[in-house]
């Protein structure tokens, strides 16, 4: 099977810099969509991959699929042929013809048709051929709109077999009222197409050199022609414009909401729920409103996951709790973990089982053992962390001296009081305490309390007050205090100016 998808078009009405075929649905350029459904209709055996015909920012669709190539090799037998000039579908398809095994039949796709199943091409292809003679049958997909303007129209004969395509440009009113239109879907014979195309006259009212064409010629040559109608109506809509898109967008999300809570999965608003890329869910997973899944989630049994999260390519365990506003992102999170509200776990985030992380919490790149626990405002990061360690407020590990990143390591039963800064490379080994505020550089020995802080003072001293502007008279009593203030920071070592200390904050 040959596939071509005609992607070379401008796409005018996105009013975008970027071609039309790379617009994102659902996450993915609309040409991937289409790719990926043209992959698997080829099979893995086959021996020439999808072409693309590109023109209007062809450097930028080639890039796009050879950057794809790279990380999906099933795109690797994906070539291009070149349409420098638009001048029609017909004229599109021709530049793909040197490409095309003459021996198996053609499928013609649109690159800004990105919806259609593999299920609907599959019966089209089917029913392309079961004729006789060596070569296929043609197989239009077609579709009853009600509202068919813009469209090209199938024209049947009374007895009701196709007799051609007519473009909304070229057709009579009496076309015009017809409601079955030209998805553009195609099966053709390849042998019969070749002589088509090359026999395509642009003489019509849009002087372009029309695909469509071809039907009549199909008709003339006794090639049999036959029709089917996809599934669903959004399979064969184009996208033509910004707000095409986000409709597309919607009606997409809300079949993947239903095919979610079909599983068994509850969903607060199946109309506020955006997944762009593949979202696994075990039984009695329930999502409130408003969260984003990117790329390759799981979420495993039971789990819950709050309003407004996002959560990208991330591994959930059973029964965890993820709060609102916390974002995932190359995450692994253990059974019974609860995470958030406004946790953020980063790339490496590893948490075994009833971990917790709490709000204004980032973690990257560490591994977290069974029951620790960072519950507020704490940064870990290139860490190791063992069970049954509490992380108080306030904590961060200090990974990155502004060229190398280093790693911390804190092993099982620690606990680290608030407000410490663990400066990597460190260890803080079994069972030890870091009393609260420590700046932590050297190793913690295990079992033991390590507390690096400035001693504890207090003193007797009067707040200065406020001078009245026009008295300004040297205040005896704050100079007394500045005095003992002066003395006492002399004992402990502080090298800061006694003024400064004075002045504090306003
Ligand atoms: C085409 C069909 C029309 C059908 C409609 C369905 C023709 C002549 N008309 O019309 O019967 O109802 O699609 O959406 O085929 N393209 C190229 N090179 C070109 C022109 C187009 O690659 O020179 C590509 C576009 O990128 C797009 C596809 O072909 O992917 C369709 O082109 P478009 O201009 O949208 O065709 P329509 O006028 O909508
Ligand atoms: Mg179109």
């Amino acid at each position: 099977m040959n596939i071509v998808i005609l992607a070379a078009g401008q796409g005018k009405r996105m009013k975008s810099a970027l071609p039309k075929v790379l617009q994102t649905l659902a996450g993915k350029p609309l040409l991937q969509h289409v790719l990926e459904t043209a992959i698997t209709l080829q099979g893995k055996s086959s021996k020439n991959g999808p072409i693309v015909v590109v023109g209007h920012g062809a450097a930028d669709v080639k890039d796009f699929i050879a950057g794809i190539a790279n990380t999906h090799p099933s795109f690797n037998k994906v070539t291009t042929a070149l349409q420098a000039e638009q001048k029609g579908t017909g004229h599109a398809l021709l530049q793909a013809l040197p490409k095309l095994d003459v021996n198996v039949p053609t499928l013609v796709l649109y690159g800004d048709v990105p919806l259609t199943t593999h299920k609907t091409l599959s019966a089209l292809i089917k029913l392309a051929d079961g004729v006789r003679s060596k070569e296929s049958a043609l197989a239009l997909l077609t579709q009853n709109l009600n509202n068919p303007t813009g469209y090209g129209r199938i024209v049947r004969d009374v007895d009701g077999s196709v007799a051609a395509i007519v473009e909304e440009k070229d057709a009579s009113s009496a076309q015009k009222a017809i409601q079955e239109i030209n998805t553009g879907i195609m099966v053709l014979p390849t042998t019969s197409l070749k002589k088509w195309l090359k026999a395509l006259r642009s003489s019509n009212a849009q002087g372009e050199y029309y695909l469509t064409d071809v039907i009549a010629m199909a008709v003339r040559d006794g090639v049999p022609i036959r029709t089917a109608q996809a599934d669903q109506e959004y399979e064969t809509v184009g996208v033509n414009s910004r707000d095409q898109l986000a409709a597309l967008e919607r009606l997409h999300q809300n079949t993947i909401a239903i095919q979610l809570m079909d599983s068994g999965v509850s969903l607060a608003d199946p109309a506020r729920l955006d997944v762009r890329g593949t979202l696994e869910c075990g039984s009695d997973v329930f999502i409130d409103v408003g969260c984003v899944f990117e790329g390759r989630v799981t979420l495993a049994s039971g789990t819950k996951v709050g309003p407004y999260c996002v959560i990208r390519n991330s591994v959930v365990g059973k029964s965890v709790a993820i709060h609102a506003y916390s974002h995932l992102d190359g995450a692994k999170v253990g059974n019974q973990s609860v995470i958030g509200p406004y946790a953020r776990l980063r790339p490496g985030a590893d948490l075994s089982n009833d971990v917790h992380i709490g709000n204004f919490v980032e973690v990257k790149n560490s591994k977290i053992a069974s029951n620790s626990k960072a519950n507020h405002l704490a940064y870990v990061g290139d860490s190791i962390v063992g069970s049954r360690v509490n992380i108080g407020a306030g904590t961060i590990t200090c990974n990155y001296d502004g060229v190398n990143k280093h790693q911390t390591i804190i092993e099982d039963d620690v606990f680290i009081g608030s407000d410490t800064q663990l400066v990597a490379p460190v260890r803080v080994r079994r069972g030890a305490t870091l009393g609260a505020g420590t700046t932590l550089t050297k190793d913690a020995p295990a079992n033991q309390l390590t507390v690096s802080r400035a001693k504890q003072v207090s003193l007797q001293w009067q707040r200065p007050v406020k001078q009245e502007k026009k008295a300004a008279t040297k205040n005896v009593a704050s100079k007394k205090v500045t005095k003992a203030t002066s003395k006492v920071m002399t004992k402990i070592g502080a090298k800061a100016s006694t003024k400064k200390v004075m002045r504090g904050k306003k």
